[in-house]
């Protein structure tokens, strides 16, 4: 047995993201979850290791407990991989001590509350030489991966122009009530940073452009909505985007658009051809060209890029989804702790979380200005 030992901090019985990462963890047999802080309650958080089984003797009261009883373990029983599925505000504390003591980290978007911040746990990374991924989980879909795979190999030709959108209607309930927006962690900048939709929503849209082309958005023009004057945060927005002068496209997130539930899709057209995914239908992706019948792409067929058939668990014809994605992210994140060789664009980097930070500061930057285009270069 040669599981990495995995500790959690966040992703309790009462949150959203952490099954995910739980069965995401156990999904290839690669790790064990030894230990963490569930909940800021002691209780709560032995309450609930209890009911998933863990042992409580390493289910800390905070996380200072966490570190300071890991540290003085021998290496061969310390935790080495920390997942950080707190609200973002603890993001950047948690990973940054995480860091100083030799962890190997995994964090949840976005990677801090601010730009500087992030370059701060970039610095630390290369210092101590850590593996370090950044949870945008929708780049572990086998399609997304082949759709990077044969960009890269030229199959759409030279890119002229991107969609991507991210839409979910989840917030309609809670804005439009003064009494229950000041409740939501979310809606508070304390908590959640500069931005509410385009913090949490928009990065993954912008990671997606990004992960998919290989290249970077060299300036952008936003348009945010906060709709109530009492509330600080966008919860809409639209941004145009610039990878070059003949690489131009729209990033359109939203937490109002109602009904929706989480529609993520992107569509990228280049002059040789053109594919369109979305999250909500992950097994089919559109090969689209000016001159043929569209082609529909399905993974676990022999015709799938490498990266794609190694993230890939069954043969076709069996649908797999988002708790796959985070599996094959985990096991990427396995495979560079262990040393193993992975595929690039495996995981989600350090890089990754960084861009993404950069992208939110001017994204409220431009909007702030007076919708006016900002440059993402030379930050
Ligand atoms: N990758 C994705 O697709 C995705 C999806 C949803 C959320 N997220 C991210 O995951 C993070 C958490 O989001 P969520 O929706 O699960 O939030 P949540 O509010 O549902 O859960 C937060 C969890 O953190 C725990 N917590 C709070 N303070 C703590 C502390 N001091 N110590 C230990 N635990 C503490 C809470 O008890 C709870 O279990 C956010 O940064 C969010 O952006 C990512």
């Amino acid at each position: 047995m040669n599981k990495i030992r995995l500790g959690i901090l966040g992703g309790g019985g009462d949150s959203l993201i952490g099954i995910l990462h739980r069965v995401a963890s156990y999904m290839f047999d690669r790790y064990e979850i030894v230990g963490g802080v569930f909940n800021p309650d002691y209780e709560e958080n032995t309450k609930f290791a209890k009911q998933i089984g863990i042992n409580t003797d390493r289910v800390y009261n905070d996380f200072n407990q966490f570190i300071e009883t890991e540290i003085s373990k021998p290496l061969e029983e310390r935790i080495e991989v920390v997942s950080v599925l707190t609200p973002n505000f603890l993001h950047f504390p948690m990973a940054k001590k995480l860091l100083e003591n030799g962890f190997n980290v995994i964090c949840e978007k976005p990677l801090t509350t601010s730009y500087e911040e992030a370059k701060e746990l970039e610095a630390l990374q290369r210092k101590h030489n850590a593996i370090f991924a950044v949870t945008y989980t929708y780049t572990g879909y086998p399609l997304v991966r082949h759709m990077k795979h044969m960009i890269a190999a030229g199959e759409l030709g030279e890119i002229h122009k991107i969609d991507v959108q991210y839409y979910q209607g989840w917030i309609n309930p809670v804005i439009h009530d003064p009494e229950i927006r000041k409740t939501v962690w979310r809606l508070d900048p304390k908590k959640a940073g500069i931005s509410s939709c385009i913090g949490d929503i928009g990065t993954h849209a912008f990671q997606m452009a990004e992960y998919l082309t290989g290249m970077e958005i060299k300036s952008l023009l936003s348009d945010l909505n906060n709709l109530y004057e009492d509330n600080t945060l966008d919860i809409d927005g639209t941004v145009l985007i610039r990878f070059s002068d003949k690489f131009k496209g729209v990033l359109r997130a939203s937490q109002i658009a109602t009904g929706e539930e989480n529609n993520i899709k992107v569509a990228i057209y280049g002059k040789k051809g053109a594919y369109r995914w979305e999250q909500e239908n992950p097994n089919y992706l559109y090969h689209l060209k000016d001159d043929e019948p569209r082609r529909v792409i399905k993974p676990g067929n022999a015709y799938v890029s490498e990266i794609a058939a190694d993230g890939t668990k069954l043969p076709g014809g069996h649908p797999e989804g988002i708790f796959d994605a985070m599996g094959n992210i985990y096991k990427g994140v396995a495979k560079a702790i262990r040393g193993e060789d992975f595929y690039d664009g495996e995981f989600p980097t350090m890089n990754d979380g960084v861009r993404g930070m950069l992208f939110i500061e001017k994204v409220v930057e431009s909007n702030k200005n007076g919708n006016v285009w900002v440059s993402m270069e030379n930050q």
